[in-house]
């Protein structure tokens, strides 16, 4: 029997439902010596903390597993605290400065206005890739359209898009997962190029302005937001778009194949897009730091402790979505899955991610209805600590 999360080991994230069943029933509040973390899995409880700031902050919740070594410090200067003002990890009243900035960038017209450049993008690369007859889902289909879109809503230039996209999964490598030591000082220098790179973007709109988050974001530095926050802003928005959409796209493109429901007809698209989300989420939960103790179901977490709130076991809950490990296309409640997270937080591209993948399901399913898998490929998940995401997936049409 599991008695803990394993991050290294498959079943964490491809099959970690029987594991979080147990908890939920059993101990509720569960102390992962694996994770060192306090873990809650009830759906009541995750919605709790995330609706309780006070109690549960935010405050270098997402810098959990950084491990640099002293000589990886030493090169990172003044930058070896990055993310310490990125939205995600801050309380307010930083967050409510913060989040009222980036919301302008996300109007429901901004949002809206990009689901045309999300179409075509799927269609060009279809039409590149349609006579071939197979692909890899992950790496060919599922990744170029998002980060297209999101090279553009920032601003990056077509041409720097690659150099972009190496440099983002650098960064992200060093910050939020463990290395060791030698890699460590090479994803530094890749992340002090991409930096560098940011900031040059971000002075190029300063002086001339054009219809992009870059700019839009630079015309507040002075008065809502500082010149650091808008580079963590830029970079951490890129990384969003690049991974998480995609990701969750993979997901639910297995799901659907699995399932045998594939194509989805476009009137039910909205909501198998949320049952993707609820039975195969993206993201597996937030972390936060207890800011006093927290007694609960007879536990009591001590002031200052990690605590993973699992949405990922919160979308399986029972008492919240009747046979969970069932997937239902035309679920009631399936959008009340907090894999987006919740309360003061919940993510700022809910809206684009959702339309991202709306977009893609119709898209595929139009041009490729006979989408399959490609029989004895194995089917393989990345390692991660917060995320779901496929490492390949052969199909054919
Ligand atoms: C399916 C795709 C996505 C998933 C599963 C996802 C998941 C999440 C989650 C769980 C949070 C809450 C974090 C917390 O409470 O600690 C969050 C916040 C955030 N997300 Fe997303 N996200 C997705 C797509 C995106 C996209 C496309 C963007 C931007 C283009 C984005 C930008 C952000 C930002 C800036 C925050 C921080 C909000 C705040 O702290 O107020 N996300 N996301």
């Amino acid at each position: 029997m599991i008695e803990d999360f394993d991050v290294g080991s498959d079943w964490h994230v491809a099959a970690p439902y029987d594991f979080l069943r147990r908890l939920r029933q059993d101990r509720p509040v569960f102390r992962s010596e694996h994770l060192g973390a306090y873990v809650l899995t009830r759906y009541a409880d995750v919605r709790a903390a995330y609706g309780d700031p006070r109690r549960f902050s935010s405050k270098g919740s997402l810098t959990i597993s950084r491990s640099l070594t002293r000589e990886t410090k030493e090169k990172l200067g003044e930058h070896g605290s990055f993310l310490s003002s990125f939205v995600a990890n801050v309380d307010p009243p930083d967050h409510t400065r913060l989040r009222r900035s980036v919301s302008r960038a996300f109007t429901p017209r901004a949002v809206a206005a990009m689901e045309q450049a999300f179409r075509r993008l799927n269609e060009e690369l279809l039409d590149r890739l349609e006579a071939r007859g197979r692909a890899d889902f992950v790496s060919e289909i599922g990744h170029e359209p998002s980060i297209k879109l999101t090279a553009r809503f920032i601003g990056v230039p077509e041409a720097d898009e690659a150099f972009v996209q190496a440099h983002v999964k650098d960064w992200f490598q060093l910050f939020l997962s463990p290395q060791p030591p030698d890699r460590q000082l090479e994803l530094a220098d890749s992340f002090l190029t991409y930096l560098d790179y940011v900031d040059r973007l971000v002075a190029a709109r300063a002086k001339d302005p054009q219809d992009d988050f870059t700019s839009l974001m630079t015309s507040l530095i002075g008065a809502e937001l500082t010149h650091r926050e808008v580079v963590e802003l830029i970079s951490t928005i890129l990384l969003g778009g690049n991974d998480t959409v995609p990701n969750q796209l993979g997901n639910a493109v297995l799901r659907l194949l699995r399932e045998d429901a594939w194509p989805v007809p476009p009137e039910l698209v909205p909501n198998a897009v949320e049952e993707c989300m609820r039975i195969d989420g993206a993201a597996l939960g937030s972390f936060r730091y207890a800011v006093t103790d927290v007694t609960s179901h007879g536990v009591t977490i001590p002031a200052g402790s990690l605590v993973l709130l699992s949405t990922d076991s919160a979308a399986h809950d029972e008492s919240v979505f009747p046979d969970p490990e069932r997937f239902l296309i035309d679920r009631p409640n399936a959008a009340e899955h907090m894999v987006f997270g919740y309360g003061i937080h919940f993510c700022v591209g809910a809206a684009l991610g959702r339309l991202q993948l709306r977009t893609a399901l119709e898209v595929l399913g139009r041009r490729l209805p006979r989408l399959r898998f490609v029989a004895g490929e194995p089917i393989a998940y990345r390692r991660s600590l917060v995320g779901r995401g496929l490492a390949a997936l052969a199909v054919e049409w």
